[in-house]
């Protein structure tokens, strides 16, 4: 199996465990990735030259502006999005993009918004308040039927298909293009929700007429190993020109009069304020990287790391793993185990030195659909235990013998609940 850890900056940094200290192992990949040892290096380099962009006229601002506006033709390359009709804008994060597309909802023609049931809050909250339609899943994936329907009764009406490119509770993909094909069809855009797909898939938005084009994508560099506050949000050009910006302030005004603020052209107007500029180049120096490694060999890793660690869930008693059949999925894995409440599980894999994520991990929703519990219910309901799973989630530089490690730490807390002694406890 190829070994990606040398790429990683902090790889072999040991923590207290109840072993001594130990080498970290984090499964806690989708909720942040570990740097690459490329894009500290490259930070530490272009630190160097660190400058405010833009509008400085010496040497230094020029060449960071420069530095600043390729990395944005990187990005814009790595999930082939058209120049002459996409604008990369960059953003703090997911949530920022996805908050940023919300601000232009009443630009979109249509009066309604349709999300799914698997989404992270990031890509639900901001619809909540819209008119709009849940699909639901049928057998682990979005009932497409349903989909089908929704679009029919309102072909014309809809604005805007949300979805996730993969889901940060079990990795499941959903079929973003057939989904951009029925969104078209019915005069509808689609956003995708890439902060889970961006580091696991190769990502293509295609030219705008073609029915497969993604309208919006949105992702964040700390999960694609490269955290420097930066994330990316594309989306037609013309778009952003149509109203103020979703945030005013230096850098979105090209004129201003007694009566009147003319905005600069996107991507500008939607970086109001002093850019990141080294969130950029770190987000670009990442997908240099992972282009570098090659998507075939980062899938067929993954999918080995999937494989080894379902087979091992499945031999200790008890383990129900959510979205088990599942074969379309990214590294991410959500578990219980009979008996064990979920943040136990995890506080005693910490004692091993392990990272994992336990609750409802921002998708409360789809939890509860996985869980079987009712979608009215609220925390009020469950006394002091909220529900919520286990989720060990996969970076590229993880390894059999760390699938090997977190399934004997498991076993022996899933086998042994009572010895389980937690420093807090
Ligand atoms: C599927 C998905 N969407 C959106 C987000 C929000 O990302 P961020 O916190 O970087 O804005 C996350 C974070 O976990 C996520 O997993």
């Amino acid at each position: 199996m190829a070994d990606y850890g040398n790429l990683i900056y902090g790889y072999d940094q040991k923590v207290p465990t109840k072993f001594g200290l130990k080498r970290y192992l984090n499964l806690d990949n989708a909720a942040s990735t570990p740097p690459f040892k490329a894009v500290m290096k490259l930070i530490a380099a272009e630190g160097l030259y660190y400058s405010s962009i833009h509008r400085g006229a010496g040497y230094k601002s020029r060449y960071m502006t420069h530095r600043y506006e390729e990395s944005r033709e990187i990005v814009r390359d790595f999930v082939r999005a058209d120049p002459d009709h996409d604008v990369v804008i960059f953003t703090k994060n997911t949530t920022d993009s996805i908050n940023k597309i919300r601000h232009y909802l009443p630009y979109l023609p249509g009066e309604s918004v349709i999300y799914t049931r698997l989404e992270h809050h990031s890509n639900e909250l901001p619809w909540m308040n819209e008119k709009h339609f849940i699909v639901e899943l049928k057998k682990d994936r979005l009932d497409l039927e349903q989909l089908e329907t929704i679009l029919k009764r309102n072909r014309g009406k809809v604005k805007l298909l949300a979805v996730t490119g993969a889901s940060n509770v079990t990795g499941y993909l959903p079929p973003i293009h057939t989904l951009a094909e029925m969104a078209h069809s019915a005069g509808a855009r689609i956003l995708v929700d890439a902060a889970q797909l961006a580091p696991h898939r190769p990502i293509t938005v295609y030219p705008a007429a073609d029915p497969r084009h993604l309208d919006f994508l949105a992702f964040s560099g700390h999960k694609m190993y490269a955290p420097f506050g930066s994330g990316v949000l594309i989306g037609p050009k013309r778009l952003f020109s149509q109203s103020a910006p979703s945030q005013v302030g230096g850098g979105t005004v090209k004129a201003i009069d007694s009566q009147n603020v003319y905005w600069v052209d996107p991507p500008g107007v939607e970086e109001a304020g002093s850019p990141n500029v080294f969130g950029a180049l770190a987000i670009a120096e990442s997908c240099r990287v992972l282009n570098k490694i090659g998507w075939r060999k980062l899938i067929d890793h993954e999918q080995q790391l999937l494989e080894a660690t379902l087979l091992g869930l499945k031999k200790i008693p008890g383990v129900t793993v959510y979205n088990e059949s599942t074969t379309q999925r990214v590294g991410v894995i959500s578990f219980n185990a009979a008996g064990i409440y979920h943040q136990i599980i995890a506080e005693a894999l910490s004692e091993y030195g392990i990272g994992v994520r336990t609750g409802c991990f921002c998708a409360r929703n789809y939890v509860k659909h996985l869980l079987g519990l009712d979608q009215t219910s609220s925390p009020t309901n469950y006394a002091s235990q909220l529900p919520g799973m286990v989720r060990v989630s996969f970076g590229c530089y993880n390894n059999l013998s760390d699938v090997s490690n977190f399934l004997e730490a498991l076993e022996e807390i899933v086998r042994r609940p009572n010895k389980i002694k937690l420093n807090n406890s």
